[in-house]
């Protein structure tokens, strides 16, 4: 039955449903405002949870192979089972953003250890992982407008724990980071490690342009997390001839760089165009990183 007053618009497989937000939880899809977890769930204690978030655009989604890839691979090293099979996820993931009518945006995916009674210990094997999908609407016309002025960023000291590859939902640091930033009017912040390297964003990657147009970021160990965006961004440096080093670089040689920019599956690439109160190059964004903004979507996989 669909609610007195709801509008109704046909889904592309010609089912009806109603305008408002949905979301998966737990093998349902059921309304946004009605989504619940436990309070025995194990990601809303311990953070034992991962996630993942994907691009839609056009309606479809953006690299989800890749994001399915780094998913398990998160899901691995912490020990929880996929709770169904990759074909049964990217049907959920496909058909959140199908009832949300997202044509632009993001879709969330949360997968948790599950609901059991409070024990750091891992349950028995009979409790099953616990999964989240939401998707949400972005507006491409305001990034794009912020990639047309570019960002500022500050650096904070790196003191997350040592396995942020894992895509974890254990996001004190980042989340402190960011307000950090937002408190110093600027819109992302940079970890900088003991020995002075920048590791990479609150949400995002780092990188730079040098002085000698070399494309600069830190390689994928276990410091950064592995940005799906980054794999592509990486594609099409090579592709395109340009030069790379994946080496860490410090704050002073960010200081100096002739461009800076940051990715991630909501910004693609976003110019950075001052880091601690100091303009980078002139100023302005880049005009490396906005070819590859402007490029991005080409060596990205389309669903
Ligand atoms: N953030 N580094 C960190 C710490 C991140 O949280 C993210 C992604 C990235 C970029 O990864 P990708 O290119 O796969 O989006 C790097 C997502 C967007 C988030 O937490 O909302």
């Amino acid at each position: 039955m669909v609610p007195r007053g709801c509008r109704i618009r046909p889904l592309a497989s010609g089912i009806c449903c109603p305008m408002s937000r949905i979301a998966y939880v737990n093998g349902r899809y059921v309304l946004f405002r009605n989504a619940k977890v436990h309070v025995e769930d194990r990601g809303y204690q311990f953070a034992d949870a991962v996630y993942e978030v994907c691009e839609v655009r056009g309606g479809r989604l953006v690299d989800e192979r890749r994001h399915l890839d780094r998913l398990e691979r998160s899901l691995g090293a912490l020990r929880i089972r996929m709770p169904m099979t990759r074909q049964a996820l990217g049907v959920v993931l496909r058909e959140v953003v199908a009832r949300n009518r997202i044509s632009s945006g993001m879709v969330y995916l949360q997968i948790g250890r599950g609901v059991a009674r409070r024990d750091p210990a891992f349950p028995g094997s009979g409790v099953a992982p616990s999964v989240v999908v939401t998707a949400r609407s972005l507006n491409a016309a305001r990034t794009d407008a912020l990639a047309a002025t570019g960002i500022a960023v500050v650096s904070v000291p790196d003191n997350r724990w040592g396995r942020v590859d894992i895509k974890t939902v254990g996001l004190l640091p980042n989340v402190l980071a960011r307000q950090t930033a937002i408190d110093q009017g600027a819109r992302e912040a940079w970890f900088v490690d003991k020995a002075g390297l920048v590791t990479e964003g609150a949400s995002v990657n780092a990188w730079i342009v040098t002085r000698d147009g070399k494309l600069v970021t830190r390689h994928a160990d276990h410091a950064i997390l592995g940005g799906i965006t980054r794999t592509v961004v990486l594609d099409a440096v090579k592709d395109r001839g340009l030069s790379l080093e994946e080496r860490p670089f410090s704050l002073d040689e960010a200081y100096k760089a002739h461009e800076a920019f940051v990715t991630s599956a909501t910004q693609i690439v976003m110019p950075v165009v001052r880091i601690d109160g100091r303009v980078i190059g002139d100023g302005k964004p880049g005009l490396v990183a906005t070819a590859l903004r402007l490029h991005y979507h080409r060596y990205a996989e389309a669903g």
